[in-house]
């Protein structure tokens, strides 16, 4: 399963609040669009009738916090598309296209009902853009969207919701993993080339991260607590082909429009030697049931840890708040290991000159 509301408080609101501070003149605000799974879903699902959404509690049981921290800054967060709430000034804001459970592939995510795949969100960024127009202006609407920052986050679905969803899954029998991560990176370079001409000229794209190392995967294959090495070498495959693909489309475009951001190297750090992070674990998630706390869903009868900013993950998939600090900060000032081929400061920083 795949939802959480917690990454996105934190990480969507890291980066808003990244932009705010680093353009701080008044009319120069730069709006931010996200597009992707439930690393960053903030909420639309919760407006479809879907088997993927996280409006129960606890989930969000931290979103309230987070709204004075954005105010005091005179910055209003990214809504959901379909928010009935994103109208009128708002649209310049940005907006938040993603959707819990999706992937690369049309068919990751068949299992849940109603989830808005990745090209339906280009369809909805294009309605947007209609509609933001129709507020602005075509010229002004135009800028507004070349000169956004854009966050997409999918690809971990694809291996956790599909190839490796069941044992002996059609997919893994259809393709071997090299040949499955080699598709993947063809169809995510047609999205990204998708995106680059809906207008898109800043996107930073993350890619997985270790999966095998997350307490579903442990509850479910590694009963010695070992990150799963099949899910782990689907990692370590994908992660360096999409740094390339990456790369090579920069060189096609003849522009740094994407830019990658290391998850894995991220995560890995403080699921390695959590300790060091001030967590007590990065094996068991605050909130779950059963090995690890890493079985089926967070609900009210889910064993819930006292405090949370001790668990690197916060349910059997998604990393806690403060593990989403811990990225975001590695977003916006990692070196070149973390941000290739820059991070989100410098990017901010040449941005300001143009
Ligand atoms: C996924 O769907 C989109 C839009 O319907 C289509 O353009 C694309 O070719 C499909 N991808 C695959 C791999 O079938
Ligand atoms: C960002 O990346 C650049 C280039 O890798 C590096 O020099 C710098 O120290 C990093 N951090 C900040 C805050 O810019």
């Amino acid at each position: 399963m795949d939802n959480s509301f917690l990454l996105v408080s934190s990480m969507i609101l890291g980066l808003v609040l990244a932009c705010g501070i680093f353009v701080p003149q008044a009319d120069a605000t730069r709006a931010f669009f996200v597009f992707g799974d439930s690393l960053v879903d903030s909420g639309n699902n919760n407006y479809l009738v879907t088997t993927a959404r996280a409006d129960a509690p606890p989930y969000g049981i931290d979103f309230p916090t987070h709204r004075p921290t954005g105010e005091h800054l005179g910055l209003e967060p990214t809504l959901p598309y379909l928010s009935p709430h994103l109208v009128g000034k708002k649209l310049l804001v940005g907006a938040n296209f993603a959707s819990a459970g999706i992937g690369i592939l049309n068919d990751t995510g068949f299992q849940f009902l109603n989830i808005i795949r990745i090209y339906e969100q280009f369809k909805l960024f294009k309605h947007y853009q209609l509609r933001l127009r129709a507020h602005i202006g075509e010229e002004a609407a135009q800028r507004l969207v070349n000169q956004a920052l854009v966050l997409i986050t999918v690809g971990g679905n694809d291996f956790v919701n599909n190839y490796y969803l069941v044992p002996y899954s059609a997919r893994s029998r259809q393709f071997s993993l090299p040949d499955y991560v080699r598709y993947l990176i063809s169809e995510y370079k047609n999205i990204l080339t998708r995106l680059y001409q809906l207008g898109a000229r800043r996107v930073l794209v993350t890619g997985t991260g270790p999966m095998g190392c997350a307490p579903a995967e442990l509850a479910m294959r590694s009963p010695s607590g070992q990150c799963s090495i099949e899910l782990q070498r689907a990692a370590a495959l994908y992660n360096p082909q999409l740094v390339q693909m990456l790369s090579q489309l920069n060189r096609e475009i003849g522009a740094n429009a994407f830019v990658a951001a290391n998850a894995y190297r991220m995560n890995m750090d403080f699921i390695t030697n959590p300790q060091a992070y001030g967590f007590i674990t990065s094996q068991v998630a605050c909130c779950g049931q059963g090995p690890y706390n890493g079985l089926g869903l967070c609900t009210m009868a889910s064993s819930l840890c006292p405090n949370r900013d001790q668990y690197a993950f916060w349910d059997p998939f998604h990393p806690s708040e403060k593990a989403n600090r811990i990225i975001v900060r590695q977003i916006m000032t990692g070196t070149a290991e973390y941000m290739s081929p820059m991070n989100l400061s410098s990017i901010m920083e040449l941005d300001s000159w143009t």
